[in-house]
């Protein structure tokens, strides 16, 4: 069911997420990796599709999200791509493709846009890419930043737990965040810091702010949908809500599915030709 909305363009553009901040009006994003999710997402009239480096975890398997390629971010992306009519497309940068030189980060992100088809790019990190981020923007190309817990560091940081608690981390955060604004970034991810510190960042910059366990005062909000969905149980943050519990219930249906195989119950005379 399509959810109605203020908001009704036929496609959404970094622009219309603009003028939804200055409108007041929350931004939707949730992550995507194949065609087949991306299009009941943007069927549902979700705003922002992120084809994030989570398909490491989610879709690959990985501990963390560093060894996903610039060609497998290609390939989830082109397929979510080929199922989406209205959402703005955006796609991360994976790990190594970006950090220490602004050439390779160019050519990365064009390989994106001209590959898949994506509408914009998402890079983690604030003032030590600043030079990677004025090249793509110089191309063209919109640029998504991501800050605070920053996946692609997990060996930096060496934990997941919430960033910016300290006063010295926050006011760098800030700063960044002002830094990502000025050099033309459309908008931002916060991700799994203070709700207080989110809601100051998004009144302090005009472009849209979108959290990720960083609380309700922020201009939008994106969970990777498949934890959204319950299609797992291990990952269970304080700051995800789960909407359905699709594990169980695919569980049940392959189990059902087994029995009936096993007791010559499927096909039935209908389902044979
Ligand atoms: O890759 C991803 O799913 C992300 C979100 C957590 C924001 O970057």
């Amino acid at each position: 069911m399509s959810v109605q909305k203020k908001t009704s363009p036929k496609r959404i553009t970094t622009q219309v997420l603009q003028d939804m901040k200055v409108n007041g009006e929350k931004i939707s994003m949730l992550t995507a990796y194949d065609f087949t999710m991306g299009g009941i997402i943007d069927k549902a009239g979700i705003e922002v599709i992120l084809v994030g480096d989570s398909a490491s975890n989610v879709m690959a398997g990985h501990e963390t999200t560093l060894p996903i390629t610039l060609d497998q971010m290609i390939y989830h992306a082109s397929s979510v791509i080929r199922a989406v009519e209205r959402a703005l497309v955006v796609v991360d940068l994976p790990f190594g493709s970006y950090q220490g030189n602004s050439r390779a980060a160019l050519d990365a992100a064009i390989r994106i846009m001209k590959e898949s088809g994506g509408h914009a790019v998402k890079l983690e990190g604030g003032a030590e890419i600043s030079e990677s981020i004025t090249r793509i923007l110089s191309a063209g190309i919109p640029v998504m930043g991501h800050l605070g817990l920053t996946p692609q560091s997990i060996y930096k940081f060496g934990t997941y737990v919430v960033r910016a608690k300290e006063e010295q981390e926050a006011k760098q955060l800030m700063k960044d965040a002002k830094m990502l604004e000025e050099l033309g970034c459309f908008a931002i991810v916060l991700e799994k810091i203070p709700a207080k510190l989110a809601k100051k960042v998004a009144q302090s910059v005009k472009i849209p702010v979108i959290g990720i366990g960083a609380g309700s005062g922020v201009d939008g909000q994106v969970l990777v949908l498949h934890d959204m969905l319950g299609l797992s149980k291990e990952f269970s943050p304080r700051f995800l809500r789960r909407y359905n519990n699709f594990y169980d219930q695919m569980i049940d249906s392959v189990s059902h599915y087994i029995k009936d195989v096993k007791a010559e119950d499927f096909p039935s005379e209908k389902e044979q030709y």
